[in-house]
Parts: structure tokens; sequence; C-alpha cells
């Protein structure tokens, strides 16, 4: 077990599974998880899955859970970090998160196992939403953005929606989430930096071809400023409306400290607003690239 002790003083508040709910009519809580495990998919990638209390299960795509992390040197880690969720599997009450292990937050989440307790309070933020009139999405995204998108195809599938997903990363064997999204009924397009399929002119030829076939109702992406501006450019040139996920540096996540606060531009105006609050998922043609 990790010693959790520099954060003990939060869990004294929050519900471990079985609890009763002290608020039952408030959407976010902060969970004690139990870790069912949390292993390497690649040499960069980890899949946490956590049994999680029935009202984190509420859960949807785009949504995201702030995490305590314990510490991976010794030295306290006092933020939370803020992690999108990869899959809600409701009958078995768990939550899994797929992250990169690179900062010290995801270095120390890397340190728990099996058996461990975990700080988890979310879930938070407005996720991504379908219109009822959309038939076929696009989604398309890079990196860890992918794993932000992987919960769309769980979403499109309740909603009988058609997926196809374009999935971008600097090597084949660093493109994530393809199991799932093929698990519920996407279909997947890998492009890569290794053979230059992901250079910007030919996901764009794939994009266009997308549109002329009628699969393209709406655009999602997540991970890539460059993929975002090639969607911002189809969307406007052919009214393919879109949604992207922003990922931000957070300290509150709720809304109350401003740090992730981003710039967007509505009607040639520019305004900010909290990743956190308003996000992190925001209208396409909106969001500034970065
Ligand atoms: Fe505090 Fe968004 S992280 S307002």
């Amino acid at each position: 077990m990790t010693d959790l002790a520099p954060n003990e003083k939060y869990t004294n508040a929050a519900i471990r599974p079985g609890d009763p709910d002290p608020h039952p009519d408030k959407p976010v809580g902060e969970y004690l998880t139990d870790v069912v495990s949390n292993d390497w998919v690649n040499n960069e990638y980890k899949l946490m899955v956590l049994k999680a209390p029935e009202k984190a299960l509420t859960a949807y795509a785009g949504q995201f859970f702030h995490l305590l992390c314990p510490t991976p040197d010794g030295a306290e880690v006092w933020m939370r970090r803020p992690m999108s969720v990869y899959k809600v599997d409701k009958p078995a009450g768990q939550i899994e998160f797929l992250y990169k292990c690179e900062g010290r937050g995801t270095k120390g989440m890397a340190t728990l196992e099996a058996g461990d307790t975990f700080n988890v309070s979310g879930p938070l933020g407005i996720g991504f939403h379908l219109d009822p009139a959309w038939k076929n999405i696009v989604v398309l995204g890079r990196g860890v953005g992918l794993a932000t998108l992987a919960p769309l195809s769980q979403l499109a599938a309740e909603n009988g929606v058609g997926v196809t997903a374009i999935l971008s990363a600097r090597k084949s064997d660093l493109v994530m989430s393809e199991d799932l999204f093929e698990e519920l009924g996407a279909d997947t397009v890998t492009v890569v930096d290794e053979d230059g399929s992901s250079d910007v002119d030919n996901v764009e030829k794939i994009l266009e071809g997308l549109i002329a076939d009628g699969k393209a109702d709406a655009f999602f992406t997540c991970g890539s400023s460059r993929l975002l501006k090639l969607m911002q450019v189809l969307g406007k040139k052919y009214d393919v409306p879109g949604q992207v996920a922003m990922e931000q540096i957070m300290v509150c996540g709720v809304g109350a400290c401003y740090v992730c606060m981003r710039t967007f531009e509505i009607d040639g105006e520019q305004t900010l607003k909290r990743v956190c609050r308003e996000g992190p998922v925001f209208n396409m043609q909106e969001a500034v690239g970065w």
C-alpha cells in the first residue's frame, strides 16, 4: 500500500463504497475508491481501474475527476490532478482512467496497486453532448486526447450513432484506445508520424472523404491544436458543428480559483472561460488554439 499519509486530511470526508451518501441531491462527491488494477498498456501509458460508489458512475464522456495522487518521491503532492474518464462500467461498478506517466501526479498515481485506496472527487465539468439529429460523427484525437474521446464511442453506441475515429500518434505502438472504439462498434483509422499519414494534408483528405460519404454530422477532437484548427476550417467550410475537449492546468476544479481560464472567441469578441466549470468541452468554433 502506498503511503497516503500526507493526504489523510481529505479522506475523513470522502465516501467509501457502501457508505450512505450524505448529499444524495448533489451530483458531485469525494470518494475513497479501491484500486482494482493499474497496469501498463505500453511503455508510456497505464490503465487504472477503480471500484467506485454508484454516484461516481454517473460520469459521462468528457467529464473529469479530480484525483488526489500520492507522492512519487516523498515530497507532498498538494494539488489534485484533473483527469477525464476513460470508461464507466456500470454493471461492474468501475471507472477507468487511461493516463500518460509524465508529471509528478501521474507518476505518483502509477505507484498505486490493486487493493490500494485512491481519493477522487467528481464527476466534474460539462462533457460531450450528442444532438438527436446526428446519425454519424467523426472523432479525431491525438496522444492522450484519445483517452478523453474514447468514451464518446460508449455515448454514441447508447444513442445509436455511428462513429468514425481517427487515431493519431507519433508511433503505431502509441495509438491509444483503438480497442475500446472498436469494441463499441466504431470504424477506426490510424494515422502516425513515422509514415507521414498523420500529416494535416492527409487527415484533411480523410475528413473530406467522410463528409462526402455523409459520415460527418459532427466533429469531436482533443489533444492537438493543429488538428483542432483543421477541424475548425473544415467545419466552417462544410457547415459541420463540432466540440473540443480542452486540456488545462487546474487547481480547485470547481470554478472557484479561475486558474484554468482560457480565451474563446464568440461572435468576433474574445472572452475568458473556466475550463473546469464551463467546460472542459466547448463549441469547437469558439475555441482559440494553443
Ligand atoms: Fe479553479 Fe477552474 S481550476 S476555477
